[in-house]
């Protein structure tokens, strides 16, 4: 497989930082394309933990080509200061391994109070975004009246396009949400001294993918969020403002469809939702907050702790049809250890009906319950285990019976944070 496309199965946070990390070793090139600092990758590499919202984690790995595509929105301040961080921690990063798409929308500072104005005035109805402004930034792309990153680079036509933002964006600040009107000019004076920092990272993704695919290297299409976040088939409206599906990964960086070899979905052991929204296998009992504890799960991003329950094979199989998954990574296998008995939802039953897929729209997805299948658990550490033979027997099985309801092969199980806590099962660029 050359160019692989990695997404998330469930509702985000399934470790797809770490797997992209991973698999980065192998590839040239990886690229992001939808979402934006909303997402957030907590890797460790020899015992250093790095967080990333934009920059694509392959950073990490020397010699490897970082794109941020068209479908990303960007805020530049946190940009700059993720490459400063980086640089700090003794990382290189130039134009030689990051390429910012110039058609990247900036997400600016009325964006985020927008974000948070709406949510505030929603009060118990409120989706709980992540703040930073993501849906009123991907609003002005759909309203065409966004500010893209070459607009950095053109002052006077940057002062336009802010103004007659700003006159709109204040109107709705003030008079319909009773917020505080921004002022253009420190606005300007940031974005454009940070638009000088960037321009040199400033590119054509789409035509640098395509050379460098024509030369035969790989590529890696790091997906952010996950499936049921995405605002055409994930929970709507309790999903983020962009397509996390693998169909665009294509849209988002600029390549065609023909040149995809592969695409593979990550979903936890179990299953994690940030924010609200219906979450069927949601737990809300000592194995939820055992699942919480173990699994460190608190938002890389927010700090939110997450949402937990049971890993639910409906949402998984509705992501194997949405994406069109080859096959499944499966992180945070160890989180499970020391429960006596792991649940799984096979099916739902809606109001007496057992319905075929996930129903994705609210109300009727609302009304269903979980039909749990029950596998005996396990008590030995599995963290050092690298070979499938040699986990615990339970564990064994409760994978195998995940990938017989999948209908989708597991490619790698991982049993740990590090880099090399990992069990391949088929490794995704064996044929290569
Ligand atoms: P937004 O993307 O900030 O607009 O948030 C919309 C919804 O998506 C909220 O429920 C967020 O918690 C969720 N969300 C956004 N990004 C992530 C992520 O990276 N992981 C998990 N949930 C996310």
């Amino acid at each position: 497989m050359a160019n692989l496309i990695i997404i998330g199965a469930q509702w985000g946070d399934e470790g797809k930082g770490k797997i992209v990390d991973l698999l980065a070793e192998q590839v040239n090139c990886v690229v992001r394309f939808q979402g934006g600092n909303n997402a957030g990758h907590t890797i460790v590499v020899d015992g250093r933990k790095f967080i990333l919202h934009l920059i694509p984690s392959g950073i990490l790995h020397p010699g490897k080509m970082c794109l941020i595509g068209n479908g990303v929105v960007v805020d530049p301040a946190v940009l700059v200061e993720e490459m400063d961080g980086l640089l700090r921690g003794g990382l290189p990063v130039s134009p030689q391994n990051l390429m910012i798409s110039r058609h990247a929308h900036l997400i600016m500072p009325y964006h985020q109070a927008l974000d948070l104005a709406r949510e505030s005035k929603k009060g118990k109805a409120k989706i709980g975004t992540t703040g930073r402004g993501i849906g009123p930034c991907y609003e002005d792309r759909a309203g065409r009246t966004g500010i893209r990153v070459h607009d950095l680079f053109d002052e006077s036509l940057f002062r336009q396009k802010l103004a007659q933002n700003l006159e709109e964006k204040n109107f709705m600040l003030q008079q319909f949400f009773g917020a505080e009107p921004l002022a253009l000019e420190p606005i300007a004076d940031q974005y454009l001294a940070l638009g000088q920092r960037l321009q040199p990272f400033a590119g054509n993704v789409s035509q640098y993918l395509d050379r460098i695919m024509g030369t035969g290297r790989h590529v890696l299409f790091e997906g952010a969020q996950g499936t049921h976040l995405d605002i055409d088939h994930g929970t709507y409206p309790f999903v983020t403002s962009s397509n996390t599906v693998a169909g665009h990964a294509c849209c988002g960086a600029g390549v065609g469809p023909t040149r995809i070899d592969a695409v593979l979905g990550v979903i936890k052991a179990y299953t994690t939702r940030v924010g609200g929204g219906p979450f069927t296998t949601e737990l809300q009992d000592s194995t939820g907050e055992y699942i919480q504890e173990r699994g460190g799960e608190f938002g890389a991003t927010t700090g939110r702790p997450r949402r937990c329950g049971w890993l639910d094979m409906m949402v998984v199989r509705s992501s194997v049809r949405l994406n069109g998954l080859a096959g499944l990574i499966m992180t945070k296998l160890d989180v499970l250890t020391g429960i006596p008995a792991l649940k799984v939802a096979v099916a739902y039953e809606c109001d007496g009906d057992r319905p075929e897929t996930m129903p994705n729209e609210l109300r009727s997805l609302e009304a269903c319950g979980p039909i749990y299948e029950e596998f005996p658990g396990w008590e030995e550490d599995i963290r050092g285990v690298r070979r499938f033979a040699d986990l615990p027997g339970n564990a064994q099985n409760y994978l195998r019976a995940v990938e017989e309801m999948a209908g989708v092969p597991l490619a790698i199980v991982s049993v740990g944070p590090g880099r090399d806590e990992n069990i391949i099962l088929q490794h995704p660029f064996a044929d290569r």
